[in-house]
């Protein structure tokens, strides 16, 4: 059942082919907003968005790379010609890579600080463009991490993530102030441990470089939580619909835990 109204509202979400943004595509697209289902991998793409269009809602498959300014724009003109406007960006898409920061190549941050970052930063500035032009406010939220607020230790080598999601913490911020006279709320999620593909390859490469059992590693980080559940993508697309809500009116450039505890503040 919808609990919030987004009748008539028109969301991107990139990174939605799978895990996280799959749910928060699905769950906007259930509270009755068009979505755009953008994705690198054309295909989950097109698979989410049929899964939306089966269960009765608006939906439009959108090939992205969020690290290309081309793209961004692209994706934003195609939802406007489809959907009549854009309301809603989420900057879901996002990459992780295992590896000490003295380990750490010059090819790994970029492509960390280019998706992670970057993206956050060409999308917002071409959702944004056109949320302005519309003159009627919008929302952006990020999906940033429980890595942008603290460093995750020696034991889960994160470092060159950390930074990359404590970067977009800092984006939201500062265009939450700029936008903030165009009535464009901006707000950031930090999530735990969810369990998609992500945390696989986590608990996969770390397991492999302590010499541990594949899915231990896991296990062990699930046990610190203090929910005491692995999260669920489900879990993140809730906060998600309340920040795309007008019951969210009057929130802007802030930064949300939703980790079950996990994360210190
Ligand atoms: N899984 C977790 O525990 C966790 C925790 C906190 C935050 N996050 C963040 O949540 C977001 C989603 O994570 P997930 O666990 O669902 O990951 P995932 O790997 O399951 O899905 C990521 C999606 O992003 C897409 N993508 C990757 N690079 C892209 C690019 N350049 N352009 C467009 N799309 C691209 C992938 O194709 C994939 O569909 C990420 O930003 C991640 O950092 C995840």
């Amino acid at each position: 059942m919808p609990r919030y109204d987004l009748d008539g509202q028109v969301a991107i979400v990139t990174g939605a082919g799978r895990g996280i943004g799959r749910a928060i595509a699905l769950r906007l697209a259930r509270e009755g907003a068009a979505v755009t289902v953008a994705d690198i991998d054309e295909a989950s793409a097109r698979t989410v968005s049929d899964e939306i269009a089966a269960a009765g809602g608006s939906s439009l498959p959108a090939r992205i790379d969020v690290t290309n300014k081309h793209d961004a724009n692209r994706v934003v003109r195609q939802t406007v010609a489809r959907f009549d406007g854009v309301h809603i960006l989420v900057n879901n898409a996002g990459i992780g890579a295992i590896a000490p920061l003295m380990e750490t190549n010059e090819a790994t941050w970029d492509s960390l600080m280019n998706v992670n970052a970057k993206g956050v930063l060409l999308c917002t500035q071409a959702a944004a463009r056109q949320m302005i032009a519309q003159g009627k406010g919008g929302r952006i939220i990020n999906n940033a991490s429980g890595a942008g607020k603290i460093a995750p230790g020696k034991d889960t080598p994160l470092g060159a993530y950390a930074a990359s999601k404590h970067a977009v913490v800092a984006l939201t911020r500062q265009f939450g102030f700029e936008l903030a006279e165009h009535q464009i709320l901006v707000n950031c999620l930090c999530a735990g441990i969810v369990d998609t593909a992500m945390w696989d390859l986590i608990d996969r490469e770390i397991a492999r470089r302590q010499g541990v059992p594949a899915g231990s590693v896991k296990a062990k980080a699930v046990a610190g939580i203090p929910l005491g559940r692995i999260q669920q993508a489900e879990d993140v697309a809730n906060m998600v619909a309340f920040l795309a809500s007008s019951d969210a009116s009057y929130t802007t450039a802030q930064t949300f835990d939703v980790s079950g505890g996990l994360l210190p503040y």
